[in-house]
């Protein structure tokens, strides 16, 4: 098991290129499915859940191609319309290849999707949109097997403008007979990337990036080249990895209207944060003082940013209360926190942060990508040493983390922890 190892202490500085967004490049080849012959995904982050989902494009048929951070993706005209459970389980995202294959072979049979341990994760809207237009879906123990010769444009209204259920329903609508209306449709910048991708393979979209879709189904899709949007949960990583060590760290490649509430609550604890074209410098000023936050789906603060937040308020002043909206399961931090000498208290799904208390270095346990690169960030502040095990969660969606941090001047290590270190932090943990 590989783990971090963090040396705090050392304020980081330097320039930071943000790389393509996870979220939308998962979903990006996906959706190149829909058309036969290659289409080109530049700017594409070399993370853990990329290889996955190539993987599952490639048992489908396509061959995936990587060159430096494009991905070529050539689809054939026939392609095979069953994920593999294995691969599947790994990976949340992949229930979004269930529209395009059935827009594609009016079959599909798909694996229940798995992805990160952080509350339940349903998938009901995507089964009943789908139906709506059409489908018949059936959920049986080997997943989920539907069917329908051609999906019928109609109107849907989304009780939770969830990502995924949005952008499986606009894969599935490109090219349906009719238009679909998506009302409440998720509005984050990565399902406005795979709405211009999708354009640009000639689906006739409006209203991209709002709450409203309109989509008017066309014959067929062509291929079509594209650059992922610029990963603004990474960046804002980034952005509190400056704040939570006093450093002083611009970001470039990123959109810093995309992150507009985390820095305007980052701002509000005290941070210097000068927002450029598509740059951000953010310098920390040795006074953070307390904020709220409460996740919600965009423009709302970004569930993917919360624990990462949680551990900058532990070194804030004063009292700061930290909401969960999104996911049931996103507090496995807090007593990760605690053991590092953070004062929270869980009520519900409200964490309260008292500060500033000093952490200090223990074995602590990220289980899911954002936790694990929170408690690297706690990391940086605390005194001694810090071992993060279960450093793979953090490599599905953070290209190189442990070196990009170096490159800032952080002092991370990454390496497998042997039986007995390992064991003495589980002892460590459970006294
Ligand atoms: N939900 C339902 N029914 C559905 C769909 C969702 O009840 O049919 C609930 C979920 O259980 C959850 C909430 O709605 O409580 C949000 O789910 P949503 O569908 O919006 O999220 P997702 O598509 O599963 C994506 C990202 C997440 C990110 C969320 C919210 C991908 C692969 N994942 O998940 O990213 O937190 O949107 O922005 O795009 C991460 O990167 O760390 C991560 C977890």
């Amino acid at each position: 098991m590989d783990a971090f190892i963090v040396r705090g202490g050392r304020p980081l500085s330097g320039t930071v290129p943000v790389n393509g967004a996870k979220n939308s490049a998962l979903k990006l080849v996906a959706a190149a499915l829909l058309a036969e012959g290659r289409s080109t995904v530049h700017n594409v982050p070399a993370i853990a859940d990329l290889a996955v989902m190539k993987s599952v494009l490639e048992h489908l048929g396509a061959t995936v191609t990587r060159d430096g951070d494009g991905c070529a993706i050539d689809v054939p005209a026939e392609i095979e319309c069953t994920t593999p459970a294995t691969l599947a389980q790994q990976l949340r995202a992949s229930i979004v290849v269930l529209g395009p294959l059935l827009a594609r072979c009016g079959r599909a049979r798909v694996a229940m999707p798995g992805g990160d341990k952080i509350g339940s994760r349903n998938i009901d809207m995507h089964l009943s949109g789908l139906a709506r237009m059409g489908a018949r879906i059936e959920q049986g123990p080997e997943g989920l097997v539907a069917e329908a010769e051609r999906l019928v444009g109609t109107d849907i209204d989304l009780p939770y403008a969830s990502v995924g259920a949005t952008e499986n329903l606009l894969l599935a609508a490109v090219t349906a007979a009719g238009t679909t209306r998506l009302a409440n449709a998720a509005r984050e910048p990565e399902v406005a990337d795979v709405a211009a991708f999708l354009s640009r393979m000639g689906a006739d979209i409006s209203g991209a990036g709002t709450s409203v879709l309109e989509i008017r189904g066309v014959e067929a899709l062509h291929p079509a080249e594209h650059a992922v949007v610029g990963d603004r949960i990474e960046a804002g990583t980034f952005a509190v990895a400056a704040a939570i060590t006093d450093g002083e760290v611009r970001l470039t490649d990123v959109d810093p209207a995309h992150l507009r509430l985390p820095l305007e609550r980052l701002r509000r604890a005290g941070v210097e944060v000068h927002a450029g074209e598509r740059e951000l410098l953010v310098r920390g000023t040795g006074d953070l003082r307390r904020v709220d936050i409460a996740t919600l789906p965009y423009p709302g603060f970004p569930t993917d940013l919360q624990p990462q937040f949680l551990a900058l308020l532990s070194q804030a002043s004063g009292s700061s209360m930290v909401t969960e909206n999104v996911f049931d399961g996103r507090f496995t931090i807090v007593p990760e926190l605690q053991r590092m000498g953070a004062d929270v208290e869980l009520l519900g799904h409200h964490a309260i942060v008292r500060g500033p208390r000093r952490l200090r270095g223990a074995q602590v346990r990220g289980n899911d990508v954002r936790a694990g690169a929170a408690l690297v960030l706690a990391g940086l502040a605390a005194d001694g040493e810090t071992v993060v095990t279960e450093a793979n969660h953090v490599d599905r969606g953070y290209a190189d983390f442990a070196a990009r941090l170096r490159a800032l001047g952080a002092d991370v290590q990454r390496r497998a922890l042997d039986r007995a270190e390992t064991d003495a932090g589980v002892a460590a943990g459970a006294a």
